[in-house]
């Protein structure tokens, strides 16, 4: 067991916890988007960071461990303004419309109060390539959820990878094939983890078009194979 202190309150976890799961012991929430219960957690956003210590850099909550004797703030200055910047900048170059929570932390944090003139939007076309849902990485957040449950964390189907570099990175299959292609077996994993809108059930999706049930459900049975000529300049 390690003894720690979390926001002034003294708590005792066996070795190996998480600063994000004995704060949730301790009834403390912490903002998470990259990190989901069932599936590996890698810090990528760093919206959950926290200070221990007060050492000069903040710690992601969701990968590191408890430690014997330390002492943890999981809402000071220095949080909040790189849980602000965070949120700003996803805000700034996705759309977030859609995404419930994270509309709700832009505004605890006032991160919907900042803007960045000169930010470059992600913008993609949708994707409507199945029968079953549709992808609109517009609305993505790169929190990687969708590719590893895809993986090794639940379906063992590996249809999703990382597409481009740098900036441009974005989800994708392998080789830009559609999704009918890939080998996914549409369990829809993908689509309930993701914490945003940017997958979709192609209902839904219909129905937030507009479109008539049998326009619904021509839709799910005239899925493109192939990306229009537009999107892929190859064809
Ligand atoms: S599509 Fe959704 S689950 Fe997948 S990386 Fe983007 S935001 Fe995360
Ligand atoms: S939730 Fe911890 S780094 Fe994303």
């Amino acid at each position: 067991m390690v003894t720690l202190t979390i926001d002034g309150v003294e708590i005792n976890v066996p070795e190996g916890t998480t600063l994000l799961e004995a704060a949730a012991q301790l009834g403390i929430d912490i903002p998470v988007i990259c990190y989901h219960e069932a599936t590996t957690a890698n810090g990528l956003c760093r919206l959950c960071v926290v200070d221990v210590d007060g050492h000069r850099l903040l710690q992601p909550a969701c990968v590191v461990e408890c430690r014997d004797g330390a002492q943890v703030e999981t809402r000071n200055d220095r949080v909040e303004r790189s849980r602000r910047t965070i949120l700003a900048m996803l805000d700034s170059a996705v759309e977030l419309e859609e995404a419930p929570e994270l509309q709700e932390l832009l505004a605890d944090y006032g991160a919907d109060e900042i803007s960045y003139p000169d930010s470059r939007p992600r913008e993609h076309a949708l994707l409507d390539d199945n029968p079953f849902y549709v992808r609109d990485y517009s609305q993505c957040v790169l929190c990687w959820r969708c590719v590893q449950v895809c993986a090794e964390d639940a379906q063992f189907t590996f249809a999703l990878t990382l597409g481009e570099r740098g900036y441009d990175t974005h989800v994708a299959t392998s080789y830009d094939i559609t999704m009918s292609e890939s080998p996914c077996v549409f369990c829809g994993q993908c689509i309930g983890v993701c914490p945003t809108g940017a997958l979709k059930p192609k209902v839904e999706w219909g129905m937030q078009q507009g479109l008539s049930a049998e326009e619904i459900r021509a839709s799910t049975r005239q899925a493109r194979k192939r990306r229009p000529a537009e999107d892929n300049p190859s064809e």
